[in-house]
């Protein structure tokens, strides 16, 4: 639900909150080495963050709020990393299922769920089927997500369904078969960590979106910094090709 009074607060205006933020959650690990603590402990106080911004999100009417939780390369990481970061997926979604139903949030996952452990699957489609019939912020996590494997397999399923007279070639057709279908293109793509690179991060659905690239790290990146980006959003002037 939107908050007017948070709104305000913020010297924020509903009209210019981006309708869809991604984000590409940053710099956990060097977080923690800064602090001679494992990179787990980063990614630890980095799924706290999520909570916070996610509810935010949520109060200042943010429509779709898509995050970066593992990508396709991430298996490469140690054996133990890996499991903390599957580990904290899980535990995010037990535990806050309940308070995302209540704040009227819809949960999707995108990314190749075939390779993922069957607990993490499973808890996948339970919130996604228990929050479906909710209308306020869809927030999608990305998890075993890559941009150029969606595109191939969305061609691949075009081909064989056009092949067997299903469908036609168009542009429509083609987004009908991403992962995010029916999800909106991505206005806003917002970085930590200062990296400047979009990391195989919605190559497609990105394509017309504003970037926001900041130094923080991850778990340092609180309701000030998000607020703060959001106003640099209201600032830009999108021109989608135009004049
Ligand atoms: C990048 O930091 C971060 C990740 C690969 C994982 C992001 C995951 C979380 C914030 C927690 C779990 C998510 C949810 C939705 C509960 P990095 O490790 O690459 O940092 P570095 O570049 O400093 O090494």
């Amino acid at each position: 639900m939107v908050k007017q009074e948070l709104l305000e607060k913020y010297g924020l205006c509903r009209e210019s909150i981006p309708g869809h933020v991604a984000i590409i959650m940053d710099g956990n690990g060097r977080w923690a080495k800064a602090r001679h603590m494992p990179r787990t402990y980063g990614h630890k106080k980095g799924a706290e963050r999520v909570k916070e911004i996610v509810r935010l999100s949520s109060d200042l009417g943010v429509g779709t709020l898509t995050l970066y939780a593992f990508s396709t390369e991430n298996w490469k990481r140690p054996r133990e990393e890996v499991g903390l970061l599957m580990g904290l997926i899980i535990e995010y979604l037990r535990k806050e299922l309940r308070e995302l139903w209540e704040e009227n949030v819809r949960f999707y996952s995108i990314g190749d769920r075939d390779a993922l452990p069957s607990e993490v699957r499973a808890v996948i489609e339970e919130s996604e089927a228990e929050t479906k019939e909710n209308t306020g912020l869809n927030l999608v996590v990305a998890i075993n997500y890559g941009g150029q494997d969606e595109l191939v397999q969305a061609a691949k399923r075009l081909a064989e369904d056009f092949k067997a007279g299903k469908t036609e070639l168009n542009q429509q057709a083609f987004e009908d078969r991403f992962y995010t279908a029916g999800l909106p293109a991505v206005d806003y793509v917002i970085r930590t960590s200062g990296e400047l690179r979009m990391s195989n991060f919605l190559p497609y659905q990105a394509a017309y979106a504003e970037l926001c690239f900041t130094q923080t790290l991850w778990p340092d990146f609180d309701a000030e910094q998000y607020v703060q980006a959001l106003r640099e959003y209201a600032g830009r002037n999108r021109r989608f090709g135009g004049i």
